[in-house]
C-alpha cells in the first residue's frame, strides 16, 4: 500500500488565544509536529458577521493543509461557532475528503457533566460566539435538562489583543462581566471559558468570580480529547509527523512578526520565534 505523506497538526486561532490550547495540547501530545496560525492582523473574531468568519477561517485552514496539515484545530470557540460546520459538511468534501477540521466546542460541552451539579452553566464567550448558541444547542442535547446562561464579553479579546490584560481597565471590565452573569442566574455553579483567549486572564477572573464556582478552561480538555481522537483514528495518527523526542512547533501570524513573537513568548513562557505570511 502506498505510504501516505505526514504533515503537522494545525492549530488555528484569530490571534493569541489558541496559544492557550496549543500549550495543553503539547503538554500531553508533545511528540508530534504543530504549526500554529494566529490571524491576528484581522482579530478580533467575535464581533464579525457569520460570513466573514467563515470566510477568514477557511483561508486560514487551507493555507494549513498547504502546509502540509492533515489535522486542524479550530483553537477559537467564535470560528467553531460560525465557520466548523460548513468547512466540515461543504467544503472538506471538495478539497479533501481525508483530511479532518475538528473544533473546541463539543469536546467542552462533552464534560460538564463531571463539574455541575445544579445544571445551570454559565458561558463566558464574544459576542459572536454568545449569538450564534452554540453552546445553548450543544447542551440541550447533550445534557438535556441543564440551563444556559451566555454572556458576552465583547471587550476582553480586543484588551488582550492589545496587551491590557493586567490593566485597571482589564479589572474594571472583567467585574462588570463576572456581576452580571452571576445577576442572570445565581444558581451557576459551572462558569465555562468559551473563548481561547479568556485564560490569558484567568487570575483576574478567578478573583473577580465567586469562589464556589467553578472556572473551566478547555486547554486539558481539548488537549484530552485530541489525544482520544487519536487513538480512535490510527489512520489519521500516523498522517502526523512525530519526533519521540519532542516535535517540533512553527509559529505563523498575519501580523508584525515581532509583535506577535514578543507577546506569544509572554503568555507560552518560552521564547518563540515567528513568521509574517499573507493570507
Ligand atoms: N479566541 C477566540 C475564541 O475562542 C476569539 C476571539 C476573537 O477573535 O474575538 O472565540
Amino acid at each position: 500500500m502506498k505510504k501516505q505523506t505526514q504533515g503537522p497538526i494545525g492549530i488555528f486561532d484569530s490571534g493569541y488565544g489558541g496559544l492557550t490550547i496549543l500549550k495543553e495540547i503539547r503538554k500531553t501530545l508533545p511528540q508530534y509536529d504543530y504549526i500554529y496560525l494566529g490571524d491576528n492582523a484581522r482579530a478580533p473574531y467575535g464581533t464579525r458577521s457569520f460570513d466573514i468568519v467563515y470566510r477568514f477561517t477557511l483561508e486560514s485552514v487551507k493555507y494549513l493543509f498547504s502546509q502540509g496539515c492533515r489535522l486542524v484545530i479550530l483553537a477559537c470557540n467564535t470560528a467553531s461557532a460560525k465557520a466548523l460546520r460548513t468547512i466540515q459538511q461543504h467544503d472538506l468534501p471538495e478539497i479533501d475528503p481525508t483530511r479532518r477540521v475538528l473544533g473546541v466546542i463539543r469536546p467542552t460541552v462533552e464534560r460538564l457533566g463531571e463539574y455541575s451539579t445544579t445544571g445551570h452553566i454559565g458561558i463566558f464567550g464574544t459576542p459572536g460566539t454568545i449569538q450564534s448558541e452554540s453552546y445553548d444547542m450543544e447542551i440541550a442535547k447533550l445534557h438535556p435538562g441543564y440551563r444556559t446562561i451566555g454572556h458576552a464579553c465583547p471587550m476582553w479579546v480586543p484588551l488582550i489583543e492589545n496587551g491590557e490584560a493586567e490593566s485597571d481597565g482589564a479589572d474594571f471590565f472583567v467585574k462588570q462581566e463576572t456581576e452580571r452573569l452571576m445577576e442572570k442566574d445565581p444558581a451557576i455553579d459551572t462558569v465555562v471559558l468559551a473563548c481561547t483567549h479568556y485564560p490569558i486572564m484567568f487570575k483576574k477572573i478567578r478573583q473577580y468570580m465567586p469562589s464556589h464556582i467553578t472556572l473551566l478552561k478547555q486547554g486539558e480538555i481539548v488537549a484530552e480529547s485530541l489525544a482520544a481522537y487519536l487513538k480512535r483514528h490510527p489512520s489519521m495518527e500516523q498522517r502526523i509527523t512525530r519526533n519521540e523526542s519532542g516535535g517540533s512547533c512553527r509559529f505563523l501570524t498575519t501580523e508584525n512578526s515581532y509583535k506577535f513573537s514578543s507577546m506569544a513568548s509572554l503568555f507560552l513562557g518560552e521564547p518563540i520565534h515567528a513568521d509574517t505570511i499573507e493570507l
